[in-house]
């Protein structure tokens, strides 16, 4: 079964909240469900979707407590019923500087809650064509899992930084090669296999292929996780062989 995992960032409204809740209807077969939602609703989300799907947040503060003005802990994400977390989103990484020793403590500090976190990496468009994909990937991932508890559950989701909102993806060949390549390198670090999620203008048109075959696990959705008929249609697509 897929990890269908959707990722809402800064997005929807208590009213929109409410309309997503009442018409998130999937068959339970059909995925593994994860939602991403903002702070202020998970813990409404948990209450009434808990069942359906894992709701998660989309960013925790590395340190336990203290005068972290404007920062939300794990201990406080537990609290509120999050089950998984993102971490070292490429939007955070860009946007708020997050570098990967920033991602490494608020893995840790994560599962010291026994929440999963779930560790996104990809290279930039530069990176890519100067074909530095796999050293930025592997820097990610060795800083990144270098705290991690792997006796707890933890995911990766592989998301080219290029492909994210824009309506491109690699080819499913290359998807496949890049995930495999993660999958290796991990296991030849760490002696891990570790479940890796594909990220990165994923639709319900394109989900079947991207998804296809065993090598990658699931998808992180951004703006079609939005739509709820979207989402639930990706994760009925991703089920389906070709
Ligand atoms: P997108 O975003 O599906 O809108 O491209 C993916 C993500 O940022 O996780």
């Amino acid at each position: 079964m897929k990890y269908i995992f959707g990722n809402w960032k800064m997005n929807n409204t208590s009213v929109e909240v409410k309309d997503f809740i009442k018409s998130f209807k999937p068959p339970k077969e059909d995925a593994v469900f994860g939602i991403a939602v903002p702070f202020p609703y998970i813990k409404e989300m948990q209450k009434k979707l808990g069942k359906k799907a894992q709701i998660g947040a989309q960013n925790v503060s590395f340190a336990e407590s203290g005068a972290y003005t404007g920062e939300i802990s794990a201990k406080m994400l537990a609290d509120c019923g999050a089950s998984f977390c993102l971490v070292g989103h490429s939007e955070r990484r860009q946007i708020f500087g997050e570098t990967n020793e920033w991602c490494r403590e608020k893995v840790k500090a994560l599962q010291s809650r026994n929440i999963m976190p779930v560790l996104c990496i990809g290279e930039t468009l530069q990176e890519n064509e100067q074909k530095k994909t796999k050293s930025v990937l592997k820097s990610q991932l060795k800083i990144g899992l270098s705290k991690a508890d792997f006796s707890k559950k933890i995911i990766i989701a592989y998301e080219p930084v290029w492909a994210i909102g824009t309506g491109k993806t690699p080819t499913k060949k290359e998807v496949d090669q890049t995930i495999s390549y993660i999958k290796e390198y991990i296991n030849k670090e760490f002696k891990q296999n570790l479940k890796v999620l594909y990220g990165g203008s994923v639709k319900a048109s394109n989900a079947k292929e991207l998804l296809s075959g065993d090598i990658v696990d699931g998808a992180l959705i951004g703006g079609a996780s939005l739509k709820v008929n979207e989402f639930l249609e990706i994760a009925k697509s991703a089920k389906e062989k070709i």
